[in-house]
């Protein structure tokens, strides 16, 4: 039995995130425990992006407190910062590779970063990495403008897990694949998640990948987040737009999907 108790990898505190007038967060709480994978949800500018920007560094708070692995993001100072950042990986919602990088120089980039690998092991590990998303090293002298939209999102991850992070940040990893590919990265995340003992934080809107994945839903709704419970939990969580999420027809197919295999209901 494992009697080791962690604090949480991410707490955020009475969170107000503000552009101008507009509020997005509004005392908004959220707390993210070692080894979870967690769906963030909730409605199309609802804040979802701006959440992990401001988990991140990206963006500041206009109150209330981030900390992610017990440091305070918003006092963090710049050392503290890139510590930080070697420890979590980030697959941005729109892909964002460097297009005038190759694909291994894309993987590459944050191992240089770091000027302490010597080139050797960095093409070991950007090999390896690649391997690890499915692609091959024939693949890694391609630049990205001649990539599938899969492939991008592949090589965008293998980049998000080249310092071999604790925590994983997914912006809609799946958004514009076909299903066939959306389920092969299911796959990849899950054996990614067993191999590497992350925590993963993922924005989507796809229901198949919410319910074979996630330990946890998180509801972004009214500028905080409403609901983070288990899965079967928050299905049954009275708030208008969960029961539009998750009632309609596509719901009530990938909630039947779910049940039937017995996906996102364990960690192991
Ligand atoms: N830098 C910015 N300046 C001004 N407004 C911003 C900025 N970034 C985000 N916003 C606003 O904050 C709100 C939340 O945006 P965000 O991108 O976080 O939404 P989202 O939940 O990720 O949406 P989607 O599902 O469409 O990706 C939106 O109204 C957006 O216009
Ligand atoms: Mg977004």
């Amino acid at each position: 039995m494992n009697t080791v108790i962690h604090p949480p990898v991410i707490e955020i505190e009475k969170l107000w995130t503000r552009f101008g007038d507009h509020v997005v967060h509004q005392d908004l709480d959220l707390s993210v425990n070692q080894g979870e994978i967690l769906a963030l949800i909730g409605g199309s500018g609802s804040g979802k992006t701006t959440l992990l920007r401001q988990v991140i560094g990206l963006e500041t708070p206009a109150s209330g407190s981030v900390r992610v692995f017990g440091q305070d993001v918003g006092h963090a100072n710049s050392e503290q910062m890139q510590a930080l950042r070697h420890r979590w990986g980030m697959l941005f919602q729109h892909g964002a590779l460097f297009s005038a990088l190759t694909v291994f120089d894309n993987v590459a980039l944050p191992m240089r970063e770091l000027r302490s690998l010597p080139e050797d092991l960095i093409r070991d590990a950007v090999l390896q990495k690649l391997h690890m998303v499915g692609l091959s090293p024939a693949n890694a002298q391609k630049m990205p403008a001649d990539l599938s939209g899969g492939m991008v999102k592949r090589v965008s991850l293998a980049r998000a897990i080249a310092l071999e992070p604790e925590l994983l940040f997914l912006d809609e990893p799946t958004a514009g694949l076909d299903p066939h590919l959306s389920d092969s990265f299911v796959e990849l995340i899950q054996s990614l998640h067993q191999a590497m003992r992350l925590t993963v934080v993922m924005v989507t809107h796809d229901l198949d990948t919410i319910f074979a994945l996630a330990t946890q839903i998180a509801v972004l709704a009214d500028r905080r987040v409403v609901v983070k419970d288990t899965p079967d939990k928050v299905v049954t969580f009275a708030h208008p737009f969960i029961e539009q999420y998750f009632l309609g027809d596509r719901g009530r197919r990938a909630l039947a999907g779910m049940r039937a295999t017995g996906g996102g209901s364990s960690s192991t």
